[in-house]
């Protein structure tokens, strides 16, 4: 059975360092081999680009993207996905133009588009496990992430909160830090009051929203990681932050108590933009206690919860799955239940690996084609037709 979406090839031009060719995919699994160096990564991030718009790397502008040696400010990617059973064709061409700024056109089937269709892809890098476990913002990201991703609305409440934290620390910095006690300026005050009212309101939805969506993937985490990884170990994953439990009007309280120091500091002190996300086992907390490999593991553990999860949401239109490396960090048993795993899952995947042809995979070499890239362009493209599709 092939995947309800899947990716038959790809065109690209002046994408960094890949040559102008146009890439054939298999519908489930294609392997994309080169030393260091050579295009590997490029290539998911033009397929990424091509069905979410934007570089899974962020702040990456358009001159990251554009080929060094391109000889116009412009590159193009063509793609062709096949939902359901038909082919359909989008191409992306984005330019700079003498005003500086950069302007993409897009079409669909041939008809230019205002906005990009997007298709569910999730990027899987495991050198990210790093920042992930080092640093509550990457985690709080990944989590607001994962949930935007399936629920538009959260988007807008992150949207909204962020908007009411500006207006609020603006007010913060026009007061007088050393004025706090005598309120010298009741209208601020009554301002700062109004709106931590407003932002009770949308920290308690997006607290419920966190908690949610965790109690939702966290047994499938626990899954992942004995399955793959390690029988012994039982992971949690925790919501860290004041206002799990509480209501909306406790939250205004909180807020309010803290008017002071934060009148003080002339900085926000408490609310879901300091939330974390623990991963704890009996090991204790994963950021402070677990090896490299272990946190490893875990942030795969977490990637891949969110993908059956994906799978269950969007039926009928299951993710495309780019896994950046992954072999270089298992050792083969767990490399093999991960493959193995990964293919009971009826999504196509793309995967590079700078491992040498025959020991990357544990599989049989009819299910899977393989993609040779060197210095940005394919060396070789096993054609689809070639392989049996089973
Ligand atoms: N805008 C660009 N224009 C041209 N070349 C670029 C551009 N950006 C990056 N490169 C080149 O692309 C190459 C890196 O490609 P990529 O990251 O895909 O390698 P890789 O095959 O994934 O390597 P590794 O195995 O080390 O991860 C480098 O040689 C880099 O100089
Ligand atoms: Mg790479």
């Amino acid at each position: 059975m092939l995947p309800q979406l899947y990716l038959e090839e790809l065109h690209t031009q002046d994408f960094r360092n890949l040559r102008e060719q146009i890439l054939k995919f298999h519908p489930k699994l294609t392997v994309i081999q080169g030393n260091n160096g050579q295009g590997k990564t490029n290539i998911l991030e033009a397929i990424f680009t091509l069905l979410r718009g934007k570089s899974f790397r962020k702040n990456t502008d358009f001159a990251q993207l554009l080929s060094m040696s391109a000889d116009r400010p412009k590159f193009l990617l063509q793609g062709r996905p096949n939902v359901m059973g038909k082919a359909h064709a989008i191409t992306q061409e984005w330019e700079m133009r003498v005003d500086q700024k950069v302007y993409k056109r897009i079409s669909f089937d041939g008809e230019s588009q205002a906005k990009l269709s997007k298709f569910p892809c999730i990027m899987v890098q495991p050198q990210s496990a790093y920042m992930f476990f080092n640093y509550a913002q990457e985690r709080r990201e990944w989590l607001d992430h994962a949930i935007e991703q399936q629920n538009l609305v959260y988007g807008k409440i992150l949207k909204k909160f962020e908007k009411l934290k500006y207006f609020k620390s603006q007010l913060l910095k026009k007061g007088n830090p050393l004025r706090y006690d005598n309120l010298n300026q009741p209208e601020l005050l009554s301002q700062i009051n109004f709106l931590n009212l407003e932002l009770a309101r949308v920290s308690k939805l997006i607290t419920l929203h966190r908690c949610e969506f965790l109690e939702k993937i966290n047994d499938k985490v626990i899954h992942n990681f004995q399955k793959l990884f390690d029988q012994s170990l039982i992971l949690n994953l925790q919501l860290s932050s004041l206002f799990v439990g509480k209501t909306e009007t406790d939250i205004v309280q909180m807020y309010s108590e803290k008017w002071q120091d934060e009148w003080k500091r002339q900085k926000i002190l408490i609310g879901p933009h300091l939330d974390d996300l623990c991963i704890q086992s009996r090991l204790g907390s994963f950021e402070n206690n677990a090896s490299m490999g272990q946190q490893k593991m875990a942030f795969l553990s977490l990637q891949f919860a969110l993908l059956s999860h994906y799978v269950n949401i969007f039926q009928g239109m299951s993710p495309i799955l780019l896994l950046d490396d992954i072999s270089s960090e298992l050792d083969s048993e767990r490399w093999k239940n991960l493959i193995e795993y990964l293919r009971s899952y009826p999504i196509q995947m793309m995967m590079t690996t700078a491992r040498a042809n025959g020991e990357i995979l544990p599989i049989d070499e009819s299910s899977y084609s393989l993609i040779t890239v060197n210095n940005g362009r394919l060396e070789s493209n096993q054609k689809i037709s070639e392989v049996d599709l089973t």
